[in-house]
């Protein structure tokens, strides 16, 4: 993949963001989605929240995190008294990757290719909206901006540093959650490292 670096533009904020992320090509998920999903949120906000790929739901609507994933995210949020309209949420690769089965959508995990494809957009989005605090949600994220070692399930919750500087945690990918055989549990400690993000970002 040639990469999104071509598609950015370096000028116009978030709107020319937002207004450029229909024409990229810079690998080749453009191709069987519906809908680019940018990221949403104030400009200003304290606090990004970045998850993995747009869902099959994402990708009809155009929206983060409105699907399964997103209901169980708005849920936690709330339970770790975090507003979700106060946050930028966005996930590190803009397209959704998936495999058909008969009529049935099936979400495929990016490939380190799409990852490093995409990147240009989220390291502008973070220029752009500058938080003070990242949060890091799954391992496709932690891939994104923190690098390939680094393990979400060991780390979670612990207070980490971005390449950057940038105050940040790392916790799982809420659709993780969804699917968890020990929901109650799994929702808990997702809930918990919500709120230590809180507490951190304060
Ligand atoms: N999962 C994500 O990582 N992002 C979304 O927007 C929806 C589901
Ligand atoms: Fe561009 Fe990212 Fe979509 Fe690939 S996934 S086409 S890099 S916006």
């Amino acid at each position: 993949f040639t990469g999104a670096e071509e598609f950015v533009p370096s000028t116009g904020g978030l709107r020319g963001l937002r207004a450029a992320l229909p024409s990229c090509r810079g690998c080749d998920l453009w191709e069987g989605a519906e809908h680019v999903v940018p990221g949403e949120g104030p400009a200003r906000a304290r606090m990004m929240l970045i998850g993995e790929q747009p869902g099959d739901v994402e990708d009809k609507e155009g929206h983060v995190f409105v699907g399964p994933a997103g209901r169980l995210l708005d849920k936690a949020l709330e339970a770790a008294g975090i507003e979700r309209d106060t946050v930028y949420l966005t996930n590190a690769v803009k397209h959704f990757r998936y495999e058909r089965r008969g009529k049935r959508r099936i979400h495929k995990t990016p490939a380190v290719g799409h990852i490093v494809a995409c990147n240009p957009w989220l390291v502008a989005e973070r220029k752009l909206v500058k938080p003070a605090f990242v949060v890091v949600l799954g391992s496709v994220a932690a891939r994104a901006v923190i690098g390939s070692g680094f393990k979400v399930t060991q780390h979670r919750g612990e207070p980490i540093e971005l390449p950057d500087g940038t105050p940040a945690t790392a916790t799982v990918h809420p659709s993780s959650v969804v699917r968890s055989q020990e929901y109650r549990r799994d929702f808990g400690l997702f809930v918990d490292d919500l709120r230590a993000a809180a507490a951190l970002a304060d």
